[in-house]
């Protein structure tokens, strides 16, 4: 099992490779003419290993055949898409920039790739494979490891061409989910490399309820030590774009003035409601008390309680008993 993860990681190294090749080609002049655009530098590009796959329908396919690795292979590793009736095989990924996607130590475990211009879909990942877990990896983990081993924080941001454009702006600690919500197996990792997350959203509705749903998943992750913010980006602008726009120290002033998370949670909850009616309080502390249980023991929760008694003017000790009261009971 151990020798088949290994000829498939090479299988997909030996597919970065082909890509990063072919972007030197004459055929990839307009995808070189794309990332000028995006303005990402020849360096940045060399930094994410970023490539160029063909237009044809075989490419790849060719290329991997020649070196005499099985068709089989390919479609298993995702870089080939295989017909269903005809069973015929070929390259998933045509006339694209890609990206490679790294683990950790830097191994190539699937792409994803842009299209050059409007065509849907916008971003095509690998499918999951032996080796690639769209809710498990990040990218841009490994390169921000490589730009600094003594990371202090990690900004999590929602797509590979934010990392690469803040990489770009000197901003080398931003990690993208793929196309997923932040899972608990994420924050396991980034909490392994670094003590404190910055969640980046779009200021629209989609940001608001993603930043409810990471709030969710960190909660039960928040030992005493670890830190996390929330960062909302202005409506309409990803971290690409207003890096673009603002500079690289604007851009870092924002994620210093990112909240807290005591600060989201007590000012989310509280939007849109009357905190001067009973019944508003009344939901507003039930939000808030569901929230601080999802809390491990520790210094932060009860900070959080004493916090929420003194919003509410009701005894800790009376947030306390509720609490034990939805505790499940271990027997
Ligand atoms: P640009 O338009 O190149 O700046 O990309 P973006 O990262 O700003 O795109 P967007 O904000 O729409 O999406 C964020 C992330 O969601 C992307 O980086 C992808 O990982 C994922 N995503 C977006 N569109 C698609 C799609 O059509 N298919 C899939 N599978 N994922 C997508
Ligand atoms: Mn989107
Ligand atoms: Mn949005
Ligand atoms: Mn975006
Ligand atoms: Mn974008």
């Amino acid at each position: 099992r151990e020798r088949k993860r290994k000829e498939g990681v090479n299988l997909l190294e030996m597919s970065a490779s082909f890509f990063r090749e072919r972007l030197k080609m004459p055929e990839a002049q307009m995808a070189r003419e794309y990332l000028e655009r995006r303005g990402l530098s020849p360096e940045v590009q060399k930094t994410f290993g970023i490539g160029y796959a063909p237009g044809q329908w075989e490419a790849l396919k060719q290329h991997l055949t020649g070196q005499g690795v099985a068709e089989a292979v390919q479609v298993e590793y995702g870089l080939l898409v295989q017909h269903e009736e005809s069973g015929r095989t070929y390259d998933r990924f045509r006339d694209r920039v890609v990206f490679p996607i790294r683990d950790i130590r830097g191994r190539t475990l699937g792409f994803g790739g842009r299209v050059l211009g409007d065509a849907k879909p916008k971003y095509l990942n690998s499918p999951e494979t032996p080796v690639f877990h769209k809710g498990r990896e990040l990218y841009g983990l490994y390169e921000a490891r490589q730009a600094s081993h003594r990371l202090e924080r990690l900004l999590i941001v929602e797509g590979y061409m934010d990392v690469v454009a803040l990489a770009q702006f000197g901003i080398r600690n931003a990690v993208a989910t793929l196309g997923t919500a932040t899972t608990e197996d994420h924050l396991q990792r980034l909490f392994r490399v670094v003590g404190e997350v910055v969640f980046c959203f779009d200021g629209d509705n989609a940001g608001r309820q993603a930043a409810a749903r990471a709030l969710e998943t960190v909660l039960p992750q928040m030992i005493d030590g670890r830190q996390a913010r929330f960062l909302f980006l202005p409506d309409g602008e990803d971290p690409d774009t207003l890096v673009r726009k603002e500079g690289a120290e604007a851009f870092e002033d924002r994620v210093t003035c990112a909240s807290p998370l005591s600060e989201f949670l007590f000012d989310h909850a509280a939007q849109g409601r009357d905190l001067s009616q009973v019944e508003a309080r009344e939901r507003y502390a039930s939000q808030i008390l569901a929230a601080i249980e999802k809390l491990p023991e520790g210094m932060l929760k009860s900070l959080m309680l004493s916090e929420l008694s003194r919003r509410t003017g009701v005894e800790q000790s009376r947030f306390e008993a509720l609490m034990a009261r939805h505790a499940p009971v271990v027997e």
